[in-house]
């Protein structure tokens, strides 16, 4: 039995009054169709199928980068059974089917899986529901006097009678691929709404003489859906507020768990700390010890061992060694490259940058398109002067360098292990090793001056 994955993402979301799709709207900075596509590949589906339609083009194009999707275009939306069939392509017999939807993004593969395995022979259907305070809205599930499913109403079909009724009906289920295709063929729209309801199906099942499964999820979260900003926003902080608590079970220090955010994968080695209004976007990972200061903002991130991010810096694309100290106000740009022990202090901005073992950059600089040894002393206001207008130029630096404060070095340019270079200086030309390199304009003090005055 093959899992395929059925999402229905084809409705337009007009209620977030966007361009757009709402299956594109952001969720911790990723697609909300994102997080349903990769939970489909959490649980290994054999395919997984897309339906769309408002802004197919869009949504297509928001996934290009990514291999073995199916998209299947439901021209007009005329109710979830009917965009489902539009997926039969995909389906054959023995299959077992998944449906998801693009705008339900926090379910768990665990709550997908209790679903999934309780489809069989006998049972060739499964549904997830749910009890709720509050049902307004949804699908009910009518169950006879043993408790067996009957079948689903849909609020604006419902009895008096029905809308009591509080568990509801969440969309996902788990179907037989044999008997989707059957029932969905047997599908009508002769209702309120004048849809091809996929809840139907349960109906069909139950005469069918099946019993059907059902199941809950872990959480109620999971099966939260957006249709405007507001929903969205509450659930951004829900997720994140679920990343906090996965971060703090794995020995993470917060100072404030609603005051982090996690954009991507983060991964962490024991007794990190992290401070209030961190931002950690794609694939961070904080080894062993690493404090991150108030105020940071990590992208695409690697640190080592007992290092530290002091608090107000921002690092994209970088990697860090151990026992480092960047910050606070740095600025580390993609490809800086901190050896072990590097201090980078504040107002200090790197790009390609490979900054060797227990250099220190500590004040006001400019390092980019650089390579530097170990142990070098780079002054405050140094700049790596790496553009001319029209190419970007190299920088070299030896091992133990002492660069004097307020230092030009026009790239191209060289430095030899153990250099030391003036104060002030603007060098256009390579400096030798283990010499005193400086260019500066004698100082001179002029005797007889005297301080203007007024005219009279
Ligand atoms: C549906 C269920 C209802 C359930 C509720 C849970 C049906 C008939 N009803 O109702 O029992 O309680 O979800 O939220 O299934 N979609 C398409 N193409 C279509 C129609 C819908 O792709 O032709 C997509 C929508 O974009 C949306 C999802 O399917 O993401 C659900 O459609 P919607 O019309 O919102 O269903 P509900 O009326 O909420
Ligand atoms: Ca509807």
């Amino acid at each position: 039995m093959d899992l395929k994955v059925v999402i229905l993402a084809a409705g337009k979301g007009t209620r977030m009054h966007s361009r757009l799709p709402k299956v594109l709207q952001p969720l911790a900075q990723r697609p909300l169709l994102h997080h349903v596509i990769s939970t489909a590949r959490q649980m290994n589906a054999a395919e997984v199928i897309s339906v769309i339609g408002h802004g197919a083009q869009q949504v297509r194009d928001a996934f290009a980068d990514e291999s073995g999707l199916c998209w299947c275009m439901q021209e007009e939306q005329l109710g979830t059974g009917h965009a489902v069939k539009q997926a039969l392509d995909w389906v054959s017999d023995d299959d077992c089917v998944l449906i998801l939807y693009g705008d339900v993004p926090l379910i768990s593969a665990a709550t997908l899986n209790n679903l999934v395995e309780a489809v069989d022979d006998q049972h060739p259907l499964s549904l997830l529901t749910l009890v709720l305070d509050d049902a307004e809205g949804y699908g009910r599930i009518v169950r006879d006097d043993d408790g067996c499913v009957l079948e689903i109403v849909e609020q604006k079909d419902a009895s008096e009678a029905q809308k009591q009724i509080r568990e509801i009906n969440t969309g996902i289920m788990a179907v037989r691929g044999h008997s989707l295709i059957e029932w969905l063929g047997r599908l009508r729209n002769d209702n309120a709404q004048g849809e091809f309801y996929l809840t139907d199906i349960i109906a069909m099942a139950v005469a069918d003489g099946f019993l059907v499964k059902t199941s809950s999820p872990k959480l109620e979260l999971e099966v939260l859906g957006v249709n405007n900003k507001i929903q969205l926003q509450q659930l951004e902080r829900l997720y994140q507020q679920q990343c906090a608590t996965q971060l703090m079970q794995r020995g993470v220090t917060l100072i404030d768990a609603a005051r982090i955010d996690i954009r991507g994968e983060v991964s962490v080695g024991m007794d990190v700390e992290i401070d209030v209004n961190v931002v950690l976007s794609g694939e961070v990972k904080l080894a062993d010890g690493v404090k991150v200061g108030a105020n940071c903002v990590l992208h695409n991130v690697s640190i080592g061992a007992n290092s530290a991010v002091q608090p107000f810096s921002h690092l994209e694309d970088c990697s860090i060694g151990e026992q480092a100290s960047v910050g606070p106000y740095a600025r580390l740009r993609p490809g800086t490259q901190l050896g072990d022990q590097v201090r980078i202090g504040n107002f200090v901005e790197t790009k390609k940058a490979i900054i060797g073992a227990g250099s220190k950059v500590n004040h006001l600089s400019y390092v980019g398109d650089t390579i530097m040894g170990e142990s070098c002393n780079i002054g405050a206001g140094t700049i790596t002067c790496n553009y001319d207008g029209v190419n970007k130029h190299q920088t070299h630096i030896g091992d133990r360098v002492f660069v004097g404060s307020d230092t030009q070095l026009i790239a191209p340019i060289r430095i030899g292990d153990d250099a030391m270079i003036g104060a002030g200086s603007t060098l256009t030309k390579d400096a030798p090793a283990q010499a005193l390199t400086l260019s500066r304009a004698k100082q001179l003090t002029l005797k007889g001056w005297q301080k203007p005055s007024k005219d009279e």
